[in-house]
């Protein structure tokens, strides 16, 4: 981000700030009923609040202290467990539902947009009172005190929060359904763009690290892929090819939010956590819902030609004539997982002929998990958290840029060849799997498990393009 710019307009601007205006509503005298609650859990859920708002493995659920690294410094995510004096007990739901559709706090200053609220703004009155129901009575209180930022001044200075907030936020509208419509499509659309905030890091940002957009309207940006985010890039989710979910039916994506895992494709990297935490919960009605929308978006990229799968290569292998060095590799370390065709075992060790993730410029995931290795989330549907071990130890950056370079354009994908140098970059942010990354961590619903560093949600590194 530039900050003297940042700073620039922030001092112009703020001169001209306003005082907003809030209607309040006044909280709820009695206790709400157990299925608002048990609603607002369900949308918790959605939200993923759980992901950012406890510090990994060890701190208490709500309780904050989650550190992501931006630009400018470490933020740490807060206490919202309704503690009164740590927390946010003595918000009413006016202060709430302020915060969650416009980032200014109680206390009157915006929040980094480390916390997804543009998206969030989109919640319907209904589910932000039953939000606000579940963080107030099915949440057990915890006094862990929240940490300031490690951001040195001026910087830590928040009145830019505002400019930005003026500049890239939405003017917050709460949503209604449509009179007309495909009800399960606009559903879909209602999860994916509101409560799943899935375009955070889907999405790519602008310069002042804004979302590109927000919803699907007049453009072909949203969802279209969002670089890098700890060492793994993030794929498009449109109906496109090139990386994209051209291939995928909306049967197999909803199995894919549901268990991490389907004939296509394992999850890695920071949408593990997603699966884990969040999609795992959801209903089935409302994963074909996100599925649907999701296949209803247009390509970005309508000139990119589909995956035409070549079978001459698997048949080569296997029959022992092998051509280069990538090639030895992958017959010696990777074959008997995934097969001398690419096409791996359904669900268990993924399909790498056509696989999404081998199919664009960008080979930073498919690097990274040749150095880190991953583990599939185990789900409470699909408990097994298959392991790729790591190749960091065992192969050199070049060794590694060669059988890439094998994967990402043989059986007929369409990825870019590999270099060494683009190897040595990745293995800096390289976290190999640990064994402890176990079927129990994940099981246990417990967050922050993967990576096992504090997430950095919206950093971008430097993309390989
Ligand atoms: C991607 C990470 C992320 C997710 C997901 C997230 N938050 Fe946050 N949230 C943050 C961070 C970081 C802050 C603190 C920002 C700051 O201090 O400027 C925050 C701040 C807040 C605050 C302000 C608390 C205070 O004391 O000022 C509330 C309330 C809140 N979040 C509620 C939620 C709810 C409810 C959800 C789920 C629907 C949620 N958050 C999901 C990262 C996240
Ligand atoms: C915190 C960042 C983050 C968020 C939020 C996120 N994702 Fe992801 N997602 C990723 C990353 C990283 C990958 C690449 C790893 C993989 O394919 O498993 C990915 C991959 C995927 C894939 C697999 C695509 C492919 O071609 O292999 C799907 C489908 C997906 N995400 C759907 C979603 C949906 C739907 C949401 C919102 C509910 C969402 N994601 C939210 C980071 C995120
Ligand atoms: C023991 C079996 C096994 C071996 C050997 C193995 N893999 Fe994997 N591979 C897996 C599993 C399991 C996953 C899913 C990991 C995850 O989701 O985090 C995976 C995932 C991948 C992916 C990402 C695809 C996706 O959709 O998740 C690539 C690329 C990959 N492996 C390449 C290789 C290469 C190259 C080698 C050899 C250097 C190799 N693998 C060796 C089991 C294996």
């Amino acid at each position: 981000m530039n900050n003297t710019f940042t700073h620039t307009v922030g001092a112009l601007l703020l001169a001209l700030a306003s005082s907003a205006a809030w209607s309040a509503t006044p909280a709820a005298a009695t206790t709400p009923n157990a299925q608002l609650i048990r609603q607002g859990e369900y949308l918790a859920r959605a939200g993923d609040c759980i992901a950012c708002h406890t510090a990994g493995t060890k701190g208490k659920p709500f309780a904050g202290g989650l550190g992501m690294e931006t630009p400018i410094g470490k933020v740490y995510s807060t206490n919202i467990t309704p503690d009164k004096k740590a927390g946010i007990g003595d918000w009413s739901f006016a202060d709430f539902d302020k915060l969650m559709r416009t980032g200014v706090t109680k206390h009157g200053y915006t929040v980094y947009p480390a916390m997804p609220y543009p998206s969030y703004s989109r919640l319907s009155e209904a589910d932000m009172q039953a939000l606000y129901a579940y963080f107030m009575h099915g949440v057990k209180a915890d006094p862990t005190p929240n940490k300031a930022a490690d951001i040195p001044w001026p910087l830590s200075m928040r009145f830019p929060l505002t400019i930005w907030r003026w500049a890239f936020a939405p003017t917050p509208q709460p949503y209604k359904v449509p009179a007309t419509g495909d009800a399960q499509l606009l559903r879909g659309a209602y999860l994916v763009q509101g409560l799943g905030h899935c375009g955070a890091c889907h999405t790519a940002r602008g310069v002042g690290m804004q979302e590109k957009s927000l919803t699907d309207a007049g453009n072909t940006t949203f969802l279209a892929g969002g670089g890098v985010i700890d060492g793994w890039s993030v794929p498009s989710l449109r109906n496109e090819h090139g990386g994209g979910l051209a291939r995928w039916s909306a049967a197999e994506i909803a199995e894919f939010l549901k268990t991490g895992r389907n004939s296509h494709t394992a999850s890695f990297g920071a949408m593990n956590d997603v699966v884990a935490h969040s999609m795992q919960h959801m209903t089935d009605g409302d994963l074909a819902a996100m599925a649907k929308y999701l296949k209803s978006l247009p390509p970005s990229n309508p000139a990119t030609p589909a995956f035409v799968a070549d079978d001459k290569l698997g048949k080569q292998l296997f029959s022992g004539i092998v051509n280069s060095t990538g090639a030895q590799l992958y017959l010696d370390r990777c074959a008997g997982c995934h097969r001398s065709d690419g096409k791996g075992y359904d669900k268990a060790f993924p399909a790498l002929a056509g696989n999404a993730v081998l199919q664009t410029n960008d080979p930073t995931s498919a690097i990274n998990i040749v150095l880190s290795g991953g583990a599939v989330p185990a789900t409470r549907t699909a408990p097994s958290a298959l392991t790729m071990a790591p190749y960091a130890d065992i192969f050199n950056d070049e060794q590694t840029a060669q059988v890439v370079t094998f994967i990402q354009t043989s059986w007929g994908n369409r990825g870019t060849p590999v270099t060494a140098a683009q190897v040595a970059k990745v293995r800096k942010l390289s976290v190999p799997v640990e064994a402890s990354q176990t079927e129990a961590t994940f099981a246990a619903g417990r967050p922050g498990t993967f990576p096992p560093v504090a997430r950095k949600p919206h950093l971008k590194d430097a993309p390989l393009k």
